[in-house]
């Protein structure tokens, strides 16, 4: 059942466009600089995320494993994590650790990148033993657990009971020996979730917002239990962003969520992003054009970031956050009801 799952997740992201809905951003704009005073090659877009170098704030999003049809795809975003020095997350690993099933498809992610920043992934309800065998089969420099109630109940066949969530990652927090970053993975975190994570000794939270790919989506194909207008639920990845940075909190942020293009990522970096994560789109282009597209796809989002940088007047991306934005519309409204600033 895990595995026929996992296949029809991988065929549906690549059929289905990202959305519907949208991610927030096109509210969100870096105002232009017409005299930046900085050439390209000053623009510096490196970083560090827990103890590792990368050479963009980029982190390539949990998606496969644990079936056959995953190890290339897997080995393949390795490759390009390790060319381009970003981050990457496995997919969901419970079924490596409960059924041993294809478990090179998760270690060749370490095997292709072995300096590189490697994330594993369990559910947050995962218990700590499951977690640690997640943690070493990867030798993961941090563990992702996901959240994803939605998706759950969309599924015929999926969880229904959603009680000690916090106590369970407040546990994985304490007796992990990695830093533990809770993440959504589509339907976003709003500050009231981001503070009872962080009350519970949270340090790192991606909060997966909404407007790229969509779990509901996907399981309205499978025959699920929502509708189309359900589609729409969740909180759109600018919105979330921006309500769980109003906190002012000791937490590193992650926004993942539809950054599928260059602007979007610079205008996530611009509000107070540390890292953007990407996912479904990258699915897209390896299977559109193999590693060789991936790569100048990855080349093409990169340079132009670095323009983007520029044409504000910041010389890293993390500039960008002192740079003036804009926020209108929807958006603009939203954060006003909730009385953020
Ligand atoms: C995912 N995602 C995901 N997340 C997670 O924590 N564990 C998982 O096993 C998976 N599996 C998975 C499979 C496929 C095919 C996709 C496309 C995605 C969610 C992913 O990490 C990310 O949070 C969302 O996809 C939102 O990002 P994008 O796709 O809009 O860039």
């Amino acid at each position: 059942m895990r595995t026929r799952r996992k296949l029809e997740h991988l065929r549906l992201a690549l059929e289905l466009p990202l959305g519907p809905g949208a991610t927030g951003f096109e509210d969100v704009f870096l105002v232009h600089n017409a005299v930046p005073e900085l050439e390209l090659n000053q623009i510096e877009l490196g970083t560090e995320f827990l103890g590792r170098r990368l050479q963009a704030p980029l982190l390539i999003n949990a998606m496969s494993g644990g079936i056959n049809e995953a190890r290339d795809i897997n080995e393949s975003l390795a490759m390009l994590a390790a060319e381009y020095g970003l981050g990457m997350a496995v997919g969901s690993q419970i079924i490596g650790v409960e059924e041993d099933a294809c478990l090179e498809s998760f270690q060749v992610v370490r095997q292709v990148n072995p300096g590189g920043l490697v994330l594993a992934n369990v559910s947050a309800l995962a218990k700590v033993s499951v977690a640690m065998r997640a943690v070493e089969m990867v030798e993961a420099d941090g563990l992702q657990v996901h959240l994803n109630v939605p998706q759950e109940l969309a599924m015929a066949e999926g969880d229904r009971k959603f009680e000690g969530v916090l106590d369970n990652i407040h546990e994985l927090v304490e007796r992990l020996p990695v830093p533990v970053i809770v993440k959504e993975v589509g339907f976003g975190m709003s500050r009231e979730v981001a503070d009872k994570l962080i009350s519970v000794g949270v340090k790192y939270l991606d909060i997966g917002g909404h407007g790229g790919t969509n779990f509901i989506a996907i399981e309205n194909e499978r025959g699920g239990l929502f509708d189309e207008e359900m589609a729409l639920w969740g909180i759109p990845t600018a919105v979330s962003l921006i309500e769980v940075l109003s906190l002012n909190r000791e937490v590193k942020v992650i926004a993942t969520g539809g950054i599928s293009s260059p602007l979007r990522a610079a205008k996530a970096l611009g509000l107070g992003a540390d890292l953007v994560g990407v996912a479904g789109i990258l699915l897209k282009v390896l299977q559109g054009g193999g590693r060789e597209k991936l790569s100048r796809w990855m080349d093409t989002y990169l340079y132009r970031l670095k323009a983007i940088c520029l044409m504000t007047g910041a010389r890293t991306p993390f500039e960008l956050r002192r740079q003036p934005i804009v926020i209108v519309g929807k958006t603009a409204e939203w954060l006003r009801v909730r009385g953020i600033d």
